[in-house]
């Protein structure tokens, strides 16, 4: 989190004026975030120069005349191993110096391409660095170290190589069904499938390598600057802080194009649509390109592409049949311009009349881009997470319901706030605590005055199988008699300023130091200091929160790190930037994991990051930072949420309620309604809002805020189920309709209404002062119900659904099943041993299948196969439920097996069961059992049959109490009932 600090005076303005703001209570808007305090794309001097020379090459002057300035020289030309590698040519006017960028483009099995382009005489440290800096020469290449799986390299050794007339064709992937087509002069990379093109790398010329050069001497007087010496390449001053820039101009830039593409997704995070808006002007659009340089942004504005806390430089195109997608694999500031031109081709089948152009530019760093093919979303999520990896199957707990705010005060306090969850029947999980609770802002303390006895804190919270989020943050407190600062200076593990000096500058605790988690040793140290008997006061129920790890640092440029600061091996911070806060997540993580527990053995972290890069979906959760108690920020929360789905890292959320400000009761109770869908669920507030526990609204907030929680906490095991899918393949956890209907045209765009994994649930949260209707957009023709009246809503397009503010907008998709449990607990531990209800929702055809996904929820078991894995399949044609077994290998299940064995199934609710069957027998009551076989033995099990009112809504079958487990194989039999049972025996 994060204060305002002293706002700007605003008050300087015309007297009229400010009457006049004031009058209209504009000022809190305008006081928001300080845009001042962050670049512009023409403040930075690599993305004013690139999009300058985008716009040069671009110009009406020369169209068709540009030549772009890279060629490949073919005699380097090299295939083996599955690696085309050759070198490109840069030419410069007017220079006979030889520019070498060394091209490697390395084809994988799974049909993922990464074209890698370096320069040769930084990879030979062939250069001099102005000033004395001790910074490393390369360009960095140890992005793919933290971003990528160890062992994402699994080459296509199969590559089929055609070279004629300076174009050579590279046909590759699973069934050879790809082809790369490599111009070689000037130097361009089509990408096709299905001999067509999807993605084009310089299709437009505005690739561009900055060059090492030396700093040119100052013109003479009345003599014009030469061309070396580039606009911003040196010394760069923005808010007070100077940037030595000790390797001159080395930006790298790429235009990508996704021909027939008019929608791009990802490149989080932004608060924005989540169909990503052109950004060089028009009416709707963005002025400024998306960019991607962590930072602490506080009270940000929504609906814009400024950069916030995190960065995952993954994008996807769509459109009707296809999917394809690009990893951006450079960890420095970058900034993407998107726009969208009419298609000039005739595009084939499916094919937008519209082309979606980008392009990338990066201030230091490889050329290093990857391209999957797809062809499907569900491919390029399973593409794109073998090799970035998926998320962690977090521990259960993580999953319900998070309660924070800055700060919980006291032991007293949290023994307070505890005690009224209960007594308000409001479950929760888990309960945070913000900066305060440390003495004096030293991080592994806690303050002797106001938590005495943190140990007897945590055994009290466990007593509901609770949990405690205590804060860690990277700046460590520059002060004496504080070990961990003693230790950080004596092993030398913190960053280091351009001088190679220990760093120093201002956050939370004043002075501080920052631990440079890169460093393998930093790692080693930080794991040691969360063992029990070294963080005194924790428990095997404390879990941790790294935030302000962009990092922020409140005296430095754009409130992070100063650019030319050093890390580990002098690598400069410039390179590294967006890496930072995933190595420092990373070193918590190990450090949680490592932790022996009193019992022995070791369990499933939980950690929550504010600043994230491709690859951090491997450690944790996310959150959308410091956002605000206004509709626009609850509006802006489910877009950002489902473009960190589409970017792999899933694990998200928003702060409910917002962080600043005070929420209206209305917007706190629709925040929850909306906040119950997030895949990462916690209420957060500042230190300067009111208290705004669920349980101090009053009815009816409160009691609707109740049933919303209890609705996350019925649907937990669908979530979990949920997490599971993702962990395994990628599907993002929240889906929106393109995801689930990739052929919907007229859906493409939405972003407000929001699939849940596989269940069919659909929900569209309001977020709208004032509203109690809301249209669904259905995304085909099938059948859907409300979830709790059962009515029928089917028809592609709109559909109004009323909402008064104790409704929550929430319709099934015919066609699922999904898990849940009834019983209302204080907390999700609570309910371990409570059974599963399954909900059966039929479709037109009256089928439905569903997962169920089970473990232990928090020790690594389940690696060792310890889980449970159900495929339940309801079949019109034999009227039967089917729930069948998953398991990749059943004798490594059977421990656990064995131990969930009294897990059981205690209803089935099978929703549209007229679709299925004539239910004459059933209304008239003369059927009231159903036979059931489980393990090879019959039994009769009691229904009950619900008639709709009337033909809007759906009949439902209820089979009661079935003792069915879901261990074990079974079915139910809807058509033998309990004389067919009889029959049978005789
Ligand atoms: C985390 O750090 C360890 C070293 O302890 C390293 O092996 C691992 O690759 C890192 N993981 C990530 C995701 O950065």
């Amino acid at each position: 989190m994060r204060a305002p600090l002293s706002l700007p005076s605003s008050t300087t303005t015309a007297g009229g004026l400010t009457f006049l703001l004031l009058l209209l209570d504009l000022i809190p808007t305008a006081a928001t975030v300080k845009h001042e305090n962050f670049k512009t794309c023409s403040q930075s001097g690599f993305c004013r120069r690139n999009r300058a020379y985008a716009d040069h090459v671009l110009s009406p002057d020369n169209a068709g005349k540009w030549v772009s300035p890279y060629e490949i020289k073919e005699n380097t030309i090299v295939l083996q191993n599955g690696i085309l590698q050759a070198d490109i040519l840069k030419t410069v006017p007017g220079q006979s110096d030889k520019i070498i960028l060394p091209l490697s483009i390395n084809f994988q099995k799974s049909g993922a391409v990464r074209v890698t382009i370096d320069e040769l005489k930084r990879q030979k440290r062939d250069i001099v660095l102005r000033g004395d800096s001790k910074a490393r020469k390369e360009r960095y290449n140890e992005a793919e170290r933290w971003a990528l799986v160890p062992d994402w390299d699994v080459r296509d050794d199969k590559v089929v190589y055609d070279n004629r007339k300076g174009q050579i064709t590279l046909t590759f992937g699973p069934g050879l069904k790809y082809k790369a087509v490599v111009d070689v002069a000037p130097f361009s990379v089509k990408f096709e499938r299905d001999g067509e093109t999807h993605i084009v790398l310089n299709d437009r010329g505005l690739m561009n390598v900055e060059h090492w050069r030396a700093q040119p001497p100052a013109p003479e007087e009345g003599k014009e600057k030469s061309s070396e010496d580039l606009d911003g390449g040196w010394d760069e001053t923005f808010g007070g802080n100077t940037d030595s820039k000790p390797r001159g101009p080395e930006a790298v830039a790429m235009d990508i194009s996704f021909p027939g593409y008019e929608h791009v997704y990802g490149i989080p995070s932004h608060a924005t649509s989540l169909s990503l808006k052109s950004t060089k002007g028009g009416e709707g659009e963005y002025q400024e390109p998306y960019r991607m340089y962590n930072a602490d942004v506080f009270e940000y504005i929504v609906d814009s592409p400024m950069t916030l806390y995190g960065s995952i430089p993954f994008m996807q195109a769509h459109r009707k049949g296809s999917s394809v997608g690009v990893l951006w694999l450079n960890a420095a500031e970058t900034w993407v311009d998107v726009v969208k031109e009419k298609a000039k081709r005739m595009i084939p089948m499916g094919g937008a009349k519209t082309d979606t152009k980008t392009h990338w530019v990066s201030e230091s760093g490889l050329l290093d881009v990857w391209v999957f093919l797809g062809p499907d979303p569900q491919a390029l999520y399973a593409s794109y997470g073998a090799l970035t990896g998926f998320t962690k199957m977090p521990p259960s707990f993580a999953i319900a319901y998070h309660q924070c705010r800055w700060n919980y005060v006291s032991q007293d306090d949290v023994k307070d706030v505890d005690r009224k969850f209960d007594k308000s029947e409001i479950p929760y999980d888990v309960i945070w605590l913000d900066i305060e609770y440390t003495d004096g802002k030293r991080y592994f303390t806690f303050d002797p005055l106001t938590f005495k006895d943190p140990k007897k804190m945590m055994k009290n919270i466990d007593k509901t199988d609770r949990k405690v989020v205590l804060i860690i943050d990277p700046h460590i407190k520059n002060t004496d008699n504080y070990p961990v600062v003693e230790e950080l200076k004596s092993k030398d593990l913190a960053v280091k300023d351009k001088t190679g000096g220990i760093y120093e500058g201002w956050c939370w605790p004043g002075s501080s130091h920052w631990i440079d988690a890169f460093n393998p040793a930093a790692i080693e140290w930080w794991k040691s200091l969360f063992a029990f008997d070294k963080f005194k006061g924790t428990a095997k129920n404390t879990f941790i929160w790294n935030d302000m790890n962009e990092p922020s640092v409140f005296n430095g440029p754009e409130t992070t790190m100063p650019k030319d600061n050093l890390h580990f091996s002098n690598w400069e911070h410039r390179d590294l930037h967006n890496i930072n806060g995933m190595t420092f997540m990373n070193a918590t993580h190990q450090a949680l994991e490592a932790r022996q527990l009193p019992k022995g053995g070791t369990q499933r972290s939980f950690v929550l990051t504010r600043a994230f890069f491709a690859g951090a979906q491997r450690l944790g959760a996310m959150w959308t930072g410091d956002n605000e108690a206004k509709w626009e920020h609850l509006q802006a929360a489910l877009p950002m949420l489902l473009s960190q789905g589409i970017a792999g890292f899933p694990f998200s959320g928003a702060d409910v309620g917002g962080f600043f400000g005070n929420p209206s009761k209305e917007l706190l109770t629709r925040w929850y309604q909306s906040g119950i869908w997030y895949p990462f669920f916690r209420a957060h507030a500042h230190i300067d809002a009111k208290r705004r526990e669920p349980y101090l609204l009053g009815d009816p907030y409160t009691g609707i805020i109740r049933e919303a929680v209890r609705l996350r906490y019925a649907l937990l095991p669908a979530w979990y189920t949920a997490f599971h899918r993702a962990s395994q393949d990628g599907m993002p956890i929240i889906r929106p309709n393109f995801v689930v209907h990739p052929d919907d045209e007229d859906g493409f765009s939405i972003d407000d209404q929001i699939y849940i994994g596989d269940t069919g649930i659909l929900v569209k949260p309001v977020v709208h002062e004032g509203v109690d209707k809301v249209n669904i957009h259905l995304g085909d023709g099938e059948v859907y119900y409300d979830y709790w009246s059962y009515k029928i809503y089917q028809g592609k397009g709109a559909k109004e659904y009323n909402a008064p503010l104790e409704k929550i907008p929430v319709l099934m998709r015919g066609g699922h099943i999904f898990p849940r449990r009834d019983r209302h607990r204080r907390s999700s531990g609570l309910m371990k041993h409570d059974p599963f209800t399954l909900v059966v929702v039929l479709d037109n055809k009256g089928n439905a299948e569903g997962y169920l996904y089970h473990d232990d929820g928090e020790s690594f078991n389940y690696k060792a196969g310890h889980y449970v894995h159900r495929k339940l399949v309801f079949d019109s044609a034999t009227k039967t439920l089917v729930s069948s077994n998953l398991h990749k290998d059943p004798v490594s299940a059977e421990p656990y097996n064995k131990e969930a064995r009294p897990l059981q199934v205690e209803k089935i609710l099978i929703v549209g069961i007229s679709k299925a069957m004539k239910t004459a027998s059933l209304a008239k009551g003369k059927k009231t059992k159903v036979m059931v076989t489980e393990e090879g033995k019959d039994r009769a099990v009691s229904v009950e049959y619900n008639a709709a009112a009337d033909a809007s809504s759906a009949d439902t079958l209820l089979v009661k109490n079935t003792k069915l487990r879901i261990v074990s194989d079974w079915t139910v039999h809807l058509e033998k009932a309990e004389g067919d049972v009889a029959k049978d025996e005789l």
